[in-house]
């Protein structure tokens, strides 16, 4: 059955039906041709399909569209800087550290990053492992992700006026790469 919902996507309102069965991540991919998010598993295990609904983390795979309905959901399309096309950066924290290789869950890690950083702009090497806990990465380059995310925590607290915590923060980053590097259990 068809239901009509109106939601905003990345700040741009969607009035449309939709069919009760569909899940978010087809009506974003499908119908408003927003393709960051990821099918993986459809089985809400590998966090790829990951947007933010109202601010918090969402497997929009399993996510019906009409359980969206007056929400405001943000993908990664809408966090670089419309104006200038400058990245946000959580997406530049991924960059510096070198977070991806294949790339395919890295969308859904940014999102789920974006919404850890959104509540603790200063969180510890656990914070972001437990954050993220839910965001597989098939390449196994989960120790670059943590750093990364640990970089644009950095990155988000000089953006707002409110630099390095301390002095280890980079330290901290840069064992945790190292401690990959030497084979030792990411
Ligand atoms: S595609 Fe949604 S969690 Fe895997
Ligand atoms: S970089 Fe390939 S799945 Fe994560």
């Amino acid at each position: 059955m068809d239901r009509s919902i109106e939601i905003a996507v990345n700040g741009t309102r969607h009035a449309f039906a939709v069919d009760d069965r569909r899940s978010l991540l087809d009506v974003l991919r499908s119908d408003l041709g927003i393709t960051s998010p990821k099918y993986g598993c459809g089985l809400a295990q590998c966090g790829a399909c990951t947007v933010l609904v109202d601010g918090a983390p969402a497997r929009s795979c399993v996510l019906r569209a009409a359980k969206a309905d007056g929400a405001a959901v943000t993908t990664l399309e809408g966090l670089a800087d419309a104006a200038t096309g400058a990245l946000h950066p959580v997406q530049q924290g991924f960059v510096e550290a070198a977070g991806a290789q294949c790339g395919y869950c890295l969308n859904g890690m940014i999102m789920s990053a974006l919404a850890l950083l959104s509540a603790n702009p200063d969180p510890r090497e656990d914070d972001v492992r437990s954050a993220l806990r839910h965001n597989l990465c098939r390449c196994g380059t989960h120790a670059e992700i943590v750093a990364s995310v640990m970089r644009a925590a950095e990155l988000m607290r000089e953006a707002a006026g409110n630099p390095a915590r301390d002095d280890a923060a980079p330290a901290e980053r840069a064992a945790v790469v190292s401690k990959a590097r030497e084979g030792a259990p990411a």
